[in-house]
């Protein structure tokens, strides 16, 4: 078979199992799968069985991870641990984090069917909780695995006020226990995620994967504004205190500071308003801000530079604020020996190397905190992504996961950590 083909076939096998896992929604019609949910558990089971097809020990971690274990040349060597997460934004694309896990779980089965073992192991994880959608608990699975989970996070409640602790126990998990998720350093030699780009500079390059050379930060806020409701007709304009209006203005604050400053990005992307009716000053208002850039001071000075704007805006609107952080994110490097194994995959392919940072945030983030990260980049349709839009093609599908095959046969680990 030419080579094309049997990479469009590789992609095409990749797609069919994004396609699904996009079937198991909350959301008829869209695909919306948050953490701990019975879209959740179901996606977890179709996993579970693509791994054990592929020859991998597979099971759900303690706080909802699926894990496949693909043993090296003897059992209980240390891993090469590939991924991504299993969630979804609301009303989202269905590639962001289901392609690293699908493409990972594509190349471990092409090794067994071979017979390939190596000095290493290779886990595929499929993480439950990157986006942080229900819980405000961004990076949740990949925090587990890295040992820096905070207790406090299992004290979050979703909107209907179920706790985090509780959801775990009603997926069948132990609060108590979710410590016994943490790998030790020395038993992981790396990890390496494939994840679509979200942005459209391998598009417009005319490339099909780039290696990762950096991962934005970002911190997320929780804002309040308490107000007063009143009547609509009969509180003059002037003694008002409209919280809804306070807001809007806390936005533009948002927009203009990271509209002004070079490498930050800043996104008011969900608001609620109470009472919500169209008759009533809104008293009570609630929304989230997303800042991030590369530079993690030039990140740290605009979160204070908004928190101030939102205390002056508060003072001068007689609204009362309150700005709860509910993510903090470094930003991270992809290490050096990582990028040339993974560039070194490229070329063998004989595709041109495309260095790149990422805008958008990633389980490798958290892993980070455990080991060495490296990232492979496929290129997606107009760049849009965290959108129903979001496309790739099945030949690229197919090329990445050729690429990642030959990074694993290929995968030297060094001794020492960058
Ligand atoms: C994750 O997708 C993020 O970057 O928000
Ligand atoms: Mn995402
Ligand atoms: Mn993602």
């Amino acid at each position: 078979m030419d080579r094309r083909v049997a990479t469009t076939d590789m992609g095409k096998e990749i797609l069919s199992r994004i396609d699904q896992l996009a079937a198991l929604t909350e959301t008829p019609g869209s695909l919306t799968r948050t953490y701990l949910t019975p879209c959740h558990r179901e996606a977890a089971n179709l996993v579970l069985g693509w791994m054990s097809a592929a020859g991998m020990d597979a099971s759900v971690d303690p706080v909802g991870n699926v894990v496949g274990r693909y043993e090296g040349n003897r059992p209980g060597l240390p891993a090469l641990i590939l991924g991504s997460h299993l969630d979804t934004v609301r009303d989202a694309g269905k590639f962001d984090g289901m392609l690293g896990v699908i493409g990972a779980i594509a190349c471990v089965d092409a090794l067994n069917r071979a017979g390939e073992r190596f000095d290493f192991a290779i886990e595929v994880v499929g993480f439950g909780d990157e986006e942080g959608v229900r819980f405000q608990s961004t990076l949740f699975g990949s925090r587990a695995l890295a040992g820096t989970l905070e207790a406090a996070v299992l004290e979050s409640r979703d909107a209907d006020g179920v706790r985090l602790a509780d959801a775990l126990r009603a997926f069948g998990l132990d609060p108590a226990r979710i410590d016994a998720a943490a790998r030790r350093p020395e038993q992981v030699l790396a990890y390496v995620e494939l994840h679509i780009e979200q942005g459209p500079v391998l598009e417009a390059e005319g490339l099909p994967v780039g290696v990762v050379t950096s991962i934005a930060g970002a911190t997320r806020l929780d804002v309040r504004l308490k107000g007063e409701p009143g009547h609509a007709g009969t509180v003059p304009m002037a003694m008002r205190r409209d919280a809804l209006a306070a807001a809007a203005d806390a936005i533009l604050a948002v927009e203009r500071h990271c509209t002004a400053t070079a490498g930050l990005v800043g996104t008011v992307g969900r608001i609620e308003a109470l009472p919500g009716t169209v008759n009533v000053i809104p008293g009570d208002v609630r929304f989230s801000i997303d800042i991030r850039a590369e530079q993690d001071p030039l990140r740290h000075r605009a979160v204070e530079a908004v928190t101030n704007a939102i205390a002056a805006i508060g003072e001068r609107r007689g609204v009362c604020p309150t700005v709860r952080k509910t993510h903090d994110a470094p930003s991270r490097v992809c290490a050096p020996w990582l990028m040339e194994q993974l560039a070194e995959a490229v070329r063998g392919e004989g595709l041109a190397v495309r260095r790149l940072p990422s805008g958008a945030g990633h389980d490798a983030m958290a892993m980070a905190d455990l080991t060495d990260v490296g990232m492979l980049f496929v290129r997606c349709e107009r760049g849009i992504s965290h959108a129903p839009a979001e496309s790739i093609t099945a030949e690229d599908a197919g090329t990445a996961a050729r690429v990642l095959l030959r990074f694993i046969r290929s995968f030297t680990p060094t001794q020492e950590r960058s």
